[in-house]
């Protein structure tokens, strides 16, 4: 049995990521209806905002699904963990923060606690406070990263050796072979961003998906290195801006306005890549068609399965 299933409740160890604002409630539900395990993804969202994508996903699905809290984004901890409570979300993904003070809290009401880290130190410290698996996130990943800038290649195994609780691994995953090597390099499961922001149900702008499945294996860029603020952004007439801002050593606060949910929404949702950036992950240049989730989660366990089949062959 896979601990990662056992632990969540689903059929395959396949986790959507947290996609703050730009995700949606179908998405999360096709996952989780799929086999996997949908995310909502609370970014800056207001709580009533939170509610209402809490109440929506559990309007189309009767599966579990997560909340993921990107703890120094949200001031709403406490507002969403009351209604976790209430709607019992079984489920809930702390990131980008120290998850050792909520995770008591969360314990003590049953809720499955998942938590997001880069580096070894991170997911040992997790691990001390309560948590029950370990989501690995290496640099290729889209979105916001960590400044250790550790790879999903090396970041596995060594957390994988650290930590006695099952280990997830993020970034870079976009196929069945991806989560082969995944679980061959010590992990349970994978967590996927860019992968199912390209699928028939991610409420994304169409341009967008387009663009991911015509980008190249060169096309992301990493944006707000100088700042210590990384993240990992398709390119686009955008993010050269926000580059150029950056060699020309603007001031750190007008990197920070210019990176608000507001310019992800006017990207992810209006397709404006003017005036508004997309994250992409590096696995973008694999991706060639536009599935619905549940094609690319069969497609995926059965291409993992010949995938060790094959890599067998070789040794
Ligand atoms: C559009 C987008 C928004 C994201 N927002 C969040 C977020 O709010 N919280 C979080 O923990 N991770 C966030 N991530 C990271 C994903 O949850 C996931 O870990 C990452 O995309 C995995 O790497 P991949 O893109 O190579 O699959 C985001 C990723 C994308 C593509």
């Amino acid at each position: 049995m896979n601990p990662i299933c056992q632990l969540l409740n689903i059929q395959y160890p396949i986790l959507q990521g947290g996609m703050g604002n730009v995700s949606n409630a179908p998405l999360t539900a096709a996952i989780s209806e799929a086999g996997g395990l949908g995310t909502i993804g609370i970014g800056t969202l207001s709580p009533n905002e939170i509610e209402q994508l809490i109440v929506s996903t559990k309007e189309h699905t009767d599966k579990p699904f997560a909340v993921n809290i990107p703890l120094s984004v949200t001031p709403y901890v406490k507002e969403t963990a009351k209604y976790m409570f209430h709607y019992q979300i079984p489920i809930v993904v702390l990131s980008a923060g120290n998850p050792a003070p909520y995770i008591p809290k969360f314990k003590e009401k049953g809720i499955t606690v998942v938590c997001v880290i880069a580096s070894v130190k991170h997911a040992q410290k997790a691990e001390q406070a309560g948590a029950d698996i370990i989501v690995a996130e290496g640099y290729e990943a889209a979105g916001i990263n960590a400044t250790e800038e550790s790879t999903t290649m090396t970041l596995i195994p060594q957390v994988a050796d650290a930590v006695e609780i099952p280990v997830v691994a993020a970034g870079g995953i976009g196929d069945g072979r991806g989560l082969a090597a995944a679980l061959s390099l010590g992990a349970a499961g994978v967590q996927m961003g860019t992968r199912f922001i390209a699928t028939q149900e991610g409420a994304f702008h169409e341009s967008y998906k387009q663009k991911l499945v015509e980008a190249a294996d060169t096309e992301t860029t990493i944006v707000g290195r100088k700042y210590g603020k990384i993240r990992r952004l398709l390119k686009t007439a955008y993010a050269e801006e926000l580059l150029n801002d950056e060699a020309t050593g603007v001031d750190i606060q007008i990197f920070i306005n210019k990176t608000t949910e507001e310019y992800h929404r006017r990207g992810a949702i209006e397709g404006n890549f003017i005036e508004g950036f997309i994250n992409s992950g590096q696995i973008a240049g694999l991706l060639n068609d536009i599935p619905t989730v549940d094609e690319l989660i069969q497609r995926m366990m059965k291409e993992a399965k010949e995938g060790f089949k094959s890599a067998a062959s070789f040794i």
